[in-house]
């Protein structure tokens, strides 16, 4: 399978058309921003880490009974992917509490939820990524109650599997950042990507962060902290 047309430049994806009017190819890069594009940088060989480890965690959660976009890893940065009207959500997955939550409540980083939260971002970089809730999401029609309900109910098991997976590697896995989309045929996959760009890891035993936080917040490391998150998915 091979590149046709360049049909979208993200910050951290290449996409392109093929041949097959329902395949795209996805080429993942080492740019890296923070602050919706405000702070931008390098991670050197984030793109391959990237796609081997969101290819890997695709495969196991489709064994497991999750539909996704995946197809085929084509090189070490590129992967056939369906093509997907992309829902136009981020879904945010919590454990523990991080990020823009602990600001928004007033809690510490690292306090147990009693409950994993779910929350909704409507992806929108000029207005930031604004959360909203079910209400807005389903008057502004970005998802009927059916595809709602179906996201979060994926979104809880992915939740399942990737904490029990990760805990074996002695990974905590504290939030994460799902996207879903929407195959010709109407099908709701799970698409974009799995990875320390999208997820927060901390090591089970330190509490050391494993992931893009390094970047967003100046902590150094970050090459390391991939590579790490590869050798313990991969054993690479
Ligand atoms: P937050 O605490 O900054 O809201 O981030 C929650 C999770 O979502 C965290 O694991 C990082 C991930 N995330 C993205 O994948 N993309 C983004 O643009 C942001 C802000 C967060």
């Amino acid at each position: 399978m091979t590149k046709k047309d360049q049909l979208y430049e993200g910050k951290a994806k290449k996409v392109f058309t093929t041949d097959n009017p329902e395949v795209l190819i996805v080429d993942y890069k080492d740019d890296a921003t923070a602050f919706n594009g405000e702070k931008k940088g390098t991670i050197l060989g984030k793109g391959v880490i990237n796609n081997r480890v969101t290819n890997h965690l695709m495969k196991l959660l489709a064994k497991e009974g999750i539909p996704t976009h995946y197809v085929e890893e084509l090189s070490e940065r590129e992967t056939a992917v369906k093509k997907v009207t992309i829902v136009p959500l981020e879904v945010i997955v919590r454990n523990i509490i991080a990020g823009s939550l602990a600001k928004r409540v007033g809690r510490p980083e690292g306090e147990k939820l009693a409950k994993t939260v779910l929350e909704y971002c409507y992806k929108d970089d000029a207005l930031g990524d604004p959360i909203v809730n079910d209400y807005h999401i389903l008057a502004m029609g970005w998802a009927t109650r059916e595809e709602i309900d179906l996201i979060a109910d994926y979104s809880f098991k992915i939740n399942d599997i990737l904490t029990a997976y990760l805990k074996e590697v002695n990974i905590e896995l504290i939030d994460f950042k799902l996207e879903f989309g929407k195959t010709s045929d109407g099908t709701i996959v799970l698409a974009d990507e799995i990875s320390p760009d999208t997820c927060r890891f901390w090591d089970s035993t330190t509490g050391e962060k494993l992931d893009k936080d390094r970047f967003r917040r100046s902590l150094g490391g970050e090459e390391e902290a991939y590579r790490e998150i590869l050798k313990r998915l991969l054993g690479e």
